[in-house]
């Protein structure tokens, strides 16, 4: 069985800011850190720092260079991640003094993903095989189509919510990993409990795990309902933060491990992250969320 991640890879030009910037207002910022981000290649780094051999198929630019050293400095397998014209992704995220953020995309290579870029990736993949996905590159849907057919079990974390997920079939998808806005522009539903309901009765197959952020995490597949909450960490950067919880819970999900036991270990892994600056390079070892004690909430 292998793990493809075909996902997104980005430039994260961190901005330090005393509040987010509103309409109109020009502001100084106190500092600017340059980071390797980007949904996809922070699952894929949280995926293989957790011990899971994962291949990430995607497009970087003529500047992806520093993307495919970190990958294998990694050990992320980068056969299926082209380098084409023009610039990678990048975002510009303000990050305030209480550790939260706004992130500004520009998907440039991102989303130079082609049909036939798409069937040349997905045909070295099939039964059984995990195909993860975000939604930071183009073809989402012809990409869920196709490993579907070819029977791939798909994990969907259908982060940052646009239009483009409405042509998604959902129906496909084996599990999502979804924050509260996200299960509600699927199941109409605000109230976390309800949103579980919504989706158990739209997708009986599929296992849902809801994050609710300082609230920890709701896990619900068929009747089988599992809570987590938060550890507690002084927190420097939320970003890849629950990018490191989706490649922690895949970890755990292949390697077997009893759900409770599972969140448990994905939520410290986040937790880890955040009190790190970056996104990619913040996420922890699995030596690393074994040796560090902290207090669960
Ligand atoms: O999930 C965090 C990521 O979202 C950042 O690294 C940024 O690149 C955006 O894609």
């Amino acid at each position: 069985m292998k793990v493809l991640n075909f996902g997104s890879l980005n430039y994260d030009y961190v901005y330090k800011v005393d509040h987010m910037i509103l309409a109109g207002e020009t502001m100084d910022s106190y500092g600017l850190e340059t980071h390797f981000g980007g949904k996809g290649l922070n699952q894929s780094i949280a995926l293989a720092k957790a011990g899971v051999p994962v291949q990430h198929a995607g497009m970087v630019g003529e500047d992806g260079q520093g993307f495919l050293d970190l990958c294998k400095r990694n050990g992320v397998d980068t056969e299926f991640v082209r380098m084409v014209s023009g610039k990678s992704g990048h975002t510009i995220i303000q990050l305030d003094k209480n550790a939260q953020n706004s992130i500004l995309l520009y998907g440039g290579s991102n989303r130079a993903i082609t049909k036939d870029f798409v069937d040349e990736v997905l045909a070295n993949f099939g039964k059984g095989d995990i195909l993860l996905l975000q939604n930071e590159v183009n073809l989402l849907p012809y990409i869920i189509d196709t490993a579907y057919e070819r029977g791939m079990r798909i994990v969907l974390n259908p982060s940052p919510y646009n239009e483009a997920l409405d042509a998604c079939d959902m129906g496909k998808i084996s599990v999502f990993l979804v924050n509260e806005i996200e299960g509600a522009q699927i199941s109409g539903e605000n109230e976390p409990e309800r949103i579980l309901d919504v989706m158990a009765e739209k997708f009986p197959e599929a296992e849902v795990v809801l994050t609710l952020g300082g609230d920890g995490v709701v896990y619900r597949h068929k009747e089988q309902i599992c809570r987590q909450g938060i550890f507690t960490i002084k927190a420097v950067d939320t970003t890849a933060a629950g990018d490191t919880f989706t490649g922690y819970f895949i970890a755990g999900m292949l390697e077997g491990t009893p759900i409770a036991q599972r969140l448990r270990r994905c939520a410290k892994a986040s937790a880890i992250a955040v009190s790190r600056m970056g996104a990619a390079e913040s996420i922890p070892t699995a030596q690393e969320v074994e040796n560090t004690n902290l207090e669960e909430k």
